[in-house]
């Protein structure tokens, strides 16, 4: 166990997207810390495969199906965690979804799914855990999995991206509210840069083959430039255990997206992309 995860010895990890990438990176190191771990899914079979690995090392797993997009099915989650570990000590609401097209040809239903999974999913997830949290008294941890692109602008991907600068103003209000309440809940952002995992292999497109052309890129780009699952964990828990509100994965990315951003927003800018990005898009 590494000294500066110390806090969470003995904890009860929850974590949604446990059955893939970040989130099973960030489940086998929660378990490496000596915690009890949830693992919150809804690809049941991989995620068993993680659940009987990380039992394997002697840890308590728990596995629950959980469609984050249902708020009842938080709500379940919340339950069943409570009566098996009982108080929770970190959650990380990290499921999340790509989902490829222009604005107006994705059909409704893909918007309603992809903004359920990953907006209303990480919304839900805090409203059903929090009250338990803060009834505990007990120092805890909630880190919502935002994106780089929370800090900037993507055409093609305007679902995820914008469902990712509301994962980014929701965790800045939660952390305030927490504050408010004196409660002892730390909050986080997880601004992942780039981390080689399915994302892209199981987004949703729409129609028009720029979509699967553009999807292939960003699975390419990850594939060849991402970190592993289990680095990204590396990086990311040490920082949420310390009770860091942003949470890098590629600080020195983040830092240029948010200065390129704040930069772009004091101008007064009209939206742009960078000239490079353009022709790798071929847009250029
Ligand atoms: N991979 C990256 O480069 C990157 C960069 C920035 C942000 N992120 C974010 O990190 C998080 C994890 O992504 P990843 O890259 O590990 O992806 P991944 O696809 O490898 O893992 C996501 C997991 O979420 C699960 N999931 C999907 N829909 C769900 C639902 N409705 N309910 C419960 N679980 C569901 C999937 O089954 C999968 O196991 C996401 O929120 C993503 O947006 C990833």
């Amino acid at each position: 166990m590494s000294q500066d995860m110390a806090v969470f010895k003995g904890g009860v990890a929850v974590i949604t997207g446990a059955g893939s990438g970040i989130g099973e990176g960030l489940a086998r190191l929660a378990a490496k810390q000596g915690m009890r771990v949830v693992l919150a899914d809804v690809a049941m079979e991989r995620t068993e495969r993680v659940a009987q690995e990380i039992r394997a090392g002697g840890t308590d797993v728990l596995v629950v199906h959980t469609d984050v997009a249902e708020p009842e099915a938080l709500d379940r989650l919340a339950a069943i965690t409570h009566e098996t570990f009982g108080d929770v000590t970190l959650l990380v609401n990290n499921a999340g979804i790509e989902t490829l097209g222009y604005v107006w040809e994705l059909p409704a239903a893909l918007w309603e799914k992809t903004l359920n999974i990953n907006i209303n999913g990480v919304i839900h997830g805090v409203r059903a855990f929090a009250p338990g949290m803060l009834a505990s008294g007990k120092r805890a941890w909630i880190a919502n999995t935002s994106s780089i692109g929370g800090l900037g602008i993507m055409p093609i991907q305007t679902s995820y991206v914008l469902s990712k600068h509301a994962v980014l103003s929701f965790s800045e209000c939660l952390y305030l509210e927490m504050q408010m309440k004196r409660a002892p809940i730390h909050v986080s952002a997880i601004l992942p840069g780039p981390v080689a995992t399915r994302i892209f292999e199981d987004s949703k497109t729409a129609e028009d083959p720029m979509n699967a052309n553009h999807g292939q890129i960003m699975h390419n780009m990850l594939a060849s430039e991402g970190i592993s699952g289990d680095e990204a964990a590396e990086r990311i828990l040490p920082q949420i255990a310390a009770g860091k509100f942003w949470v890098s994965t590629h600080p020195e990315v983040t830092r240029e997206f948010a200065n390129n951003r704040a930069s772009h927003l004091s101008n007064l800018a009209d939206p742009a992309l960078p000239a490079e990005l353009l022709a790798g898009m071929g847009l250029g």
